[in-house]
Parts: C-alpha cells; structure tokens; sequence
C-alpha cells in the first residue's frame, strides 16, 4: 500500500528535498507552508502531490490541513515536523519589543510541533513514524543564537520522551539533526555545506532501517566528538 507522508514547510529546502525523496519512492506526499507563491510553485512541479496553505503556528490551520490530508488520502502514515526557522540574537543588545519574535520563534520551532503531533497522533493511533527534523546545534547550541538551540534542544528532549511513550504503539520517532545544509535559510552563509537532498537521502534510509537519530555529513561525529572534546566542539560552533 502507498504510504502517505505530510511534511511541514515543504516547499523550500530540507522539507522540498524530502518531499521529493518521498516522491521517488512512491509515497504520496503533503506539504504545507504559508507562501501561496511557493505553494503554487511546488504543485505546478509535483501535480500528484498535495501543497496545503498553512501556519503550523494557528490551531485552525493545522485543524483544516490534517482534514485536508484525510479528505484527499484518507489517512497519514508519516508526519515529518520540518518547518522552522533560524534566528540570530545578541541577548546583550536586545529590546524589549523582541519579546515577540521569541514567542514567534518558539512557537514555531518548539511548539507547533508539539501540539502538531499531539493533534495528528490522537487523529491517527497507528501512525507508522514521526519525524522531528531538529539540529546539530541541538547538542551544542550557538554562540550567536542561543535561543535556536535552546528550542532544538528542547524538540530532541520531546522525540526522546515521545519514543518512549509509543514504543509500546509501534510508532518509530525519527530525530533528523542535519548540519549546515545549503538551503534559504543559509543563504547568507559560506563554506561547506550538505545539498537538501544529501539530508533527504540520510534520513529515508534512518527511516528504513527503524534508527533514532539521523545524522547527515559531519552531524555523525557530534556524539563522539561532544564525548571526547566538548570544549573544542563549544569553540567551533562559537565561531559559526
Ligand atoms: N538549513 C540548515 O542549515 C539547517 C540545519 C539544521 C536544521 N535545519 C532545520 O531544518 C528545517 C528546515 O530548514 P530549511 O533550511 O530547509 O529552511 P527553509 O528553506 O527556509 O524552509 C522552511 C520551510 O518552512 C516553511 N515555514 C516557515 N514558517 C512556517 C509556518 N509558520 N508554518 C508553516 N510552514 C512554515 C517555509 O514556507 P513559508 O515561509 O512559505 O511558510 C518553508 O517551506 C528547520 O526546522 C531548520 O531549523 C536547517
């Protein structure tokens, strides 16, 4: 049977690259995101899939993009929570007016994925797998955002915790912790960087063989290297 995926900001980068892997394996593949542009964009390449308008941030959208996957498949084996964002924050300088921009950036990046899950597993019990795309910077968080890992951190403790509850349901949680990857996001980024569908192939075959945690490129020496040399690690990732 085709098994159906819905990806959470699929239009762009790490989320557009697994949603065509998902593609060429023969899923059939739902994205959402709030550009209608990119949406448009992303159902005049892939007309088989289904591209739904949608902030993960607001109950209603994430209500009305669940029925949509129900109305058009009629259920969801896989639930990938991708969409996010990278924000830079000197909490030294700061203002008091970016108290909001916090709260957007949690509720998107920690929150929404959350209450998304919650509202998809309790619309679907027998969900085959659930995706948490978090971040190296999950392990050891960013000089220049601290915030970003400290909600990355935050979604790896709730994949970890998640795991454990439907262990007993069969329901495998997969957390995707990607290292710089060349997408918008990075735009203004230089240096070496993996390609979306590097990140895209590592993580459906973490998926196939059932792992906890997919590490693409240089991600997979994190754990050794955190256990060998964290301070050296800390520098590193101070300077990014
Ligand atoms: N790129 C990296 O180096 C890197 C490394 C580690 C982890 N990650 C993580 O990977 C994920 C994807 O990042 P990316 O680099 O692929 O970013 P990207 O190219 O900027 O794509 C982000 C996607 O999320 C969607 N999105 C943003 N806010 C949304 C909202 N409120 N509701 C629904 N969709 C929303 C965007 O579409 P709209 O703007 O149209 O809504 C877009 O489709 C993020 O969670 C990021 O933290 C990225």
């Amino acid at each position: 049977m085709q098994r159906v995926v819905l990806i959470t900001g699929g239009t762009s980068g790490i989320g557009l690259a697994l949603a065509e892997a998902f593609l060429s394996e023969g899923s059939a593949v739902a994205v959402c995101g709030r550009s209608q542009t990119a949406l448009d964009r992303f159902a005049l390449t892939h007309p088989d899939a289904l591209a739904i308008r949608a902030d993960v941030t607001r109950a209603e959208h994430r209500a009305a993009m669940l029925q949509a996957v129900a109305d058009r498949f009629g259920r969801l084996d896989v639930l990938v929570n991708n969409a996010g964002t990278f924000v830079a924050r000197d909490f030294t300088a700061g203002e008091d007016s970016e108290i909001q921009t916090l709260e957007e950036e949690v509720a998107l990046n920690l929150t929404a994925p959350l209450l998304l899950t919650g509202e998809t597993l309790r619309r679907w019990r027998g969900l085959d797998a659930i995706v948490f795309v978090t971040s190296g910077l999950a392990f050891v968080s960013p000089a220049r955002a601290p915030s970003y890992g400290a909600v990355k951190a935050g979604l790896h403790g709730f994949a970890e915790g998640l795991r454990r509850q439907l262990a007993p349901h069969g329901t495998h949680v997969l957390e995707l912790a990607p290292p710089t990857t060349a997408t918008p996001m990075t735009a203004g980024q230089s240096g070496k960087m993996l390609t979306p569908a590097e990140v895209a192939a590592v993580t459906l075959k973490a998926l196939r063989n059932r792992k906890r945690v997919a590490l693409p490129g240089t991600a997979k020496w994190l754990p050794t290297l955190l256990r060998i040399a964290p301070n050296a690690v800390g520098n590193a990732v101070s300077r990014l």
